[in-house]
């Protein structure tokens, strides 16, 4: 159905009370104008993503890397990637427009339409990804914080997770708000992971969201339960 929920595809306020599926269908609605719509407001995040990974992969072993672009929508992560000489790169997302978008893109092998959450998903082995990349993805209604432990499981030991978030919705959303840095710092004292992060200024990520940080989480061991 066309239309719905159209005033929460910016204002992050109005998906407090909408369910996961409720942001996916979202999605959906406009998956044919998202990059436009995006793009309108200066959308950059995959750029800093494409930019941190060719930045910390040397080219002759990027066709080796096998990665996991999650809440991959369209495909703009992908299509960053592959311009950078990335070549094994799968694609999950629970909105199957947005998917069928991507899948024209002729960029990734394997297309999981599905949601990043806590529980396992048994069609992804345990240990199966150098890198997890997502941009975009989490803030307010997008991927939760309980689904680190499902990304732990998927990324092989010494592999890496990274990811962008605004400042804001670290500060705001109901989503992160007290969960997401304590999460990331508890699971370091923990030795779960090595923490690397980057500040990024206002204008990095889009116009809309002011400053925000790039994490790039080195996943120290196989599984985690938390
Ligand atoms: C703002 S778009 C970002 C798309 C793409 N990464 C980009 O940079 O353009 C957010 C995407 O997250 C997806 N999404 C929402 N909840 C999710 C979840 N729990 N797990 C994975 N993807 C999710 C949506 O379907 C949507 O495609």
């Amino acid at each position: 159905m066309a239309g719905r929920h159209t005033e929460a595809r910016f204002e992050f306020y109005f998906r407090k009370n909408m369910t996961p599926q409720h942001i996916a269908d979202m999605f959906d609605d406009f998956a044919e104008d998202y990059e436009q719509e995006y793009m309108n407001v200066g959308l950059r995040t995959h750029v800093v993503v494409g930019d941190f990974m060719a930045k910390t992969i040397p080219k002759e072993s990027r066709p080796k890397v096998k990665i996991l672009d999650v809440a991959a929508g369209t495909g703009l992560l992908g299509n960053e990637l592959k311009n950078r000489g990335f070549t094994h790169i799968d694609a999950l997302d629970p909105a199957e427009k947005m998917l069928n978008v991507a899948r024209r893109r002729n960029i990734y092998q394997q297309l999981i339409c599905a949601f990043m959450k806590k529980n396992r998903n048994d069609t992804i082995e345990t240990d199966c990804y150098d890198s997890i990349v997502a941009s975009a993805a989490v803030n307010e209604g997008l991927i939760p914080c309980d689904a680190f432990q499902e990304m732990i499981r998927i990324v092989k030991p010494g592999g890496r997770i990274i990811f962008t978030v605004p400042t804001k919705y670290i500060n705001n959303s109901d989503n992160l708000r007290d969960r997401l840095l304590p999460l990331i710092y508890q699971l370091a004292q923990e030795g779960v992971w090595e923490v690397t992060s980057v500040a990024l200024a206002d204008g990095d990520l889009s116009s809309l969201n002011g400053p925000g940080t790039l994490f790039s989480l080195k996943v120290l061991v196989s599984e985690k339960t938390f």
